[in-house]
């Protein structure tokens, strides 16, 4: 396979049969012009008014994309939550300033953001997100995160090939991932590719917080990924639906292009969380799904 399964967004936002046997099939759906080009230039003004509020202080918090998780940085565990930004691993130089505008210098902000912030919320919760979920299957959609994946110019970190069920883990599994593109997406500025299929031979790898308190990666299944990556490019406001257990990955972005995206995780409500999952929220922040 060379292409992903590739549909323009149907006028009426239900997915046909045809989609959903794709999705199915191949555990990611590619739908272009999902969102107007200029929600998403909303969004990124947003997030451009939150990254120039943020007061990194003295120690930037800097995010192992290859990793997918900051283990043992209570600023990274602690932020299920909350609204908080994290760096790319190349954003300081060797005096501990910042290379480059700070907007260019920051790996991700999560992981909250579409339940403390109405901009977020607004983008976050639509009846035709609502309507894609509920086409998918997602009974009981509840939003568990969200993402803005910045990707920046010339210093974007590569993110290895890993599933978000790895991360995102309930019992049975359920996690759905929604990816848009705010920007245009290449392989030149590093987009999103996928092991069509590879979902159907479950899940390899699990992170949980162990009886010490420090989240590990437990090994399920040590086989290689079937199959070979296949990039999905993407103009501005398509979006992206694969399953907890699709892996992807996504080259480094060495261009001149940022390749930001925005990428919300849900889960089905009716599914066991567990406790030693890394990503926990507080009491007052319930679990919400795709209607506002
Ligand atoms: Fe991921």
């Amino acid at each position: 396979m060379d292409r992903l399964p590739t549909y323009q967004t149907p006028s009426d936002g239900r997915l046909s049969a045809e989609m959903l046997a794709d999705y199915d099939e191949h555990g990611v759906l590619v739908l272009e012009g999902f969102v107007d080009p200029r929600e998403c230039t909303r969004l990124k003004e947003r997030v451009a008014e939150l990254v120039e509020a943020f007061d990194p202080g003295e120690v930037g918090h800097i995010f192992s994309a290859t990793e997918q998780t900051q283990l043992g940085d209570a600023y990274f565990e602690e932020s299920g939550d909350k609204v908080r930004f994290f760096f790319e691993h190349d954003a300081f130089d060797d005096r501990g300033r910042l290379r480059q505008p700070k907007l260019d210098s920051l790996n991700k902000m999560g992981h909250a953001m579409h339940d403390l912030d109405s901009v977020f919320d607004s983008f976050s919760r639509t009846p035709a997100l609502a309507q894609v979920a509920a086409d998918i299957g997602i009974a009981e959609p509840g939003i568990i995160q969200s993402m803005v994946i910045f990707k920046p110019p010339r210093i974007g970190g590569e993110v290895q090939c890993h599933q978000d069920s790895t991360y995102i883990f309930t019992e049975p599994l359920s996690c759905i991932g929604f990816w848009f593109a705010l920007e245009d997406a290449s392989l030149e500025n590093g987009c999103m590719q996928f092991i069509p299929g590879a979902h159907k031979f479950g899940l390899k790898k699990r992170q949980r917080r162990g009886e010490d308190d420090k989240l590990r990666l437990e090994t399920i299944d040590s086989t290689p990924w079937p199959g070979t990556p296949v990039p999905a490019e993407a103009k501005i406001g398509t979006l992206v639906i694969f399953d907890g257990c699709t892996p992807h990955l996504s080259g480094p972005n060495f261009s001149s292009r940022s390749r930001c995206a925005y990428t919300l995780h849900a889960i089905d409500r009716r599914c066991q969380y567990p406790a030693d999952n890394w990503l926990q929220r507080s009491a007052e922040l319930p679990l919400r799904g795709f209607t506002s």
